[in-house]
């Protein structure tokens, strides 16, 4: 299903769970194999990015059973961890290969982390330089830039750390390292990125301390098993709220969906662009809040500043915030948003080329876009550049298009949605 054909002109009704957040079923993997006994961890997301997470572990010898209904790992505690005898493939994912850095780079083992074209082209210094600092021996190709990168474990010293750039992989990599280090280990964001690392860390016993847009960490604490179960991915369902909002006559509702306000920043600008969008039967799922959402479609829109602060709360949002940029009366200016040029691809200029294609007034700057709307969008040829969450929004602008819009390169969404497609054809309706 390489090249997908869909059709404007119809609307999305119905109710859907969005799949497992992506982020979450991480850091559950992570922890329960770095605790002590067994682990469960319920609903999870069975997609090409976590996936390359459970097979890492299981190349550092931690036994993971994939049963129907969850995941249970047999964590051998933070020092349980062995050798692996060949390199680990991180596949697509980021947060993999940088959470796992942290991890390799306190153990005493020589292991080399890589993954495929488009993760061999992410920068890796961001999580190298702190790490070499608290005294990790790692190596990586074009100066230590890229994927693969090797480390030869070592002792780790306690650091204090500003990032640049905020990020929660690269936080929680330090963090991680962290535990493997003597003292407290210390970490300062600009802006606040998406916290489920101090959330769910202290569930499995460890002591984390957050103090404004500072975490901690103490060296040496260990992690017990526990059950976890995933919320839905907001991410995920961000595509169908969008959508819905844009097509007159639609009304859907996503259930069980995360809402951490690390997560929701593209409901606020929503919000601002004059949508309405109602959350109900909020609740907390394993430490993270959770709701169902719903909205309608058919109201107007405007345009809106986004500002480099909220860039990180919506940071996976930016290709669906264009869309709806695109649909909305005015000049919407994204501006801020560098780190969008290496994310699974240059998202600034994947959206750029392939909305213009559509039809769309967008002007791309170095750290953004502006976009002027609202636009009728022509059905186009359009590419996903191999990036899922550019695959999803330029399906999100086929059903707003007139006439018939097909995307190549439409299997990514196997990296975080898989039945995608399946759920567009499901929830699409005609008058
Ligand atoms: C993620 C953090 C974000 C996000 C990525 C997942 C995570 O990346 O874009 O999809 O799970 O920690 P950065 O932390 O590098 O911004």
């Amino acid at each position: 299903m390489d090249r997908i054909e869909l059709n404007g002109g119809g609307c999305l009704r119905g109710e859907f769970v969005p799949p497992p957040d992506k982020s979450i079923s991480h850091r559950a993997v992570f922890f329960s194999s770095l605790a002590k006994g067994k682990s469960t961890v319920r609903n999870f997301l069975r997609a090409g990015d976590t996936l390359s997470t459970v097979s890492a572990f299981r190349s550092l010898g931690i036994d993971i059973e994939d049963r129907d209904d969850e995941l249970v790992i047999h964590g051998k505690g933070i020092h349980g961890l062995t050798e692996p005898h060949t390199v680990i493939d991180c596949g697509n994912s980021g947060t993999t290969i940088r959470l796992l850095l942290g991890i390799v780079a306190g153990n005493p083992f020589f292991s080399v982390l890589t993954g495929d074209d488009s993760l061999r082209t992410r920068p890796m210094q961001r999580v190298i330089t702190p790490l070499r600092q608290m005294g990790a021996e790692i190596l990586g190709r074009d100066g230590d830039r890229y994927p693969p990168l090797a480390s030869k474990g070592k002792k780790l010293r306690a650091i204090r750390y500003s990032l640049p750039v905020a990020s929660a992989q690269v936080k929680s990599a330090i963090l991680l390292a962290g535990l493997y280090s003597d003292g407290e280990t210390e970490v300062a964001e600009p802006f606040q990125s998406r916290d489920h690392t101090e959330r769910m860390l202290p569930a499995f016993g460890v002591r984390i301390k957050v103090e404004g847009l500072t975490v901690s960490v103490k060296g040496g604490d260990e992690l017990y098993g526990r059950d976890t179960t995933i919320p839905g991915d907001f991410s995920s369902a961000a595509f169908f709220i969008v959508a819905a909002l844009l097509l007159k006559g639609s009304e859907i509702t996503a259930r069980a969906v995360g809402i951490n306000p690390t997560r929701t920043g593209l409901l606020t600008v929503l919000g601002r662009m004059g949508a309405e969008v109602t959350m109900e039967n909020i609740r907390e799922v394993s430490g993270e809040p959770v709701a169902d959402i719903s909205c309608k479609g058919g109201k107007g829109l405007r345009a809106v500043d986004i500002t480099q602060e909220e860039m990180p709360l919506l940071i996976d949002e930016f290709p669906i915030l264009c869309v709806a940029a695109s649909q909305a009366e005015g000049l919407t200016s994204i501006r801020g948003a560098e780190e969008l040029r290496v994310k699974e691809s240059d998202r600034i200029k994947a959206m750029t080329t392939e909305l213009k294609k559509m039809g769309v007034e967008i002007e791309e700057y170095p750290d953004g876009v502006s976009i002027k709307g609202k636009t009728m969008l022509k059905g186009s040829k359009v590419e996903s550049y191999g990036d899922h969450r550019i695959a999803m929004s330029l399906a999100v602008a086929g059903l707003v298009a007139e006439g018939t819009t097909e995307i190549h390169n439409a299997s990514c969404v196997n990296i975080s949605f898989p039945r995608f497609f399946n759920e567009v054809k499901r929830l699409t309706c005609h008058g």
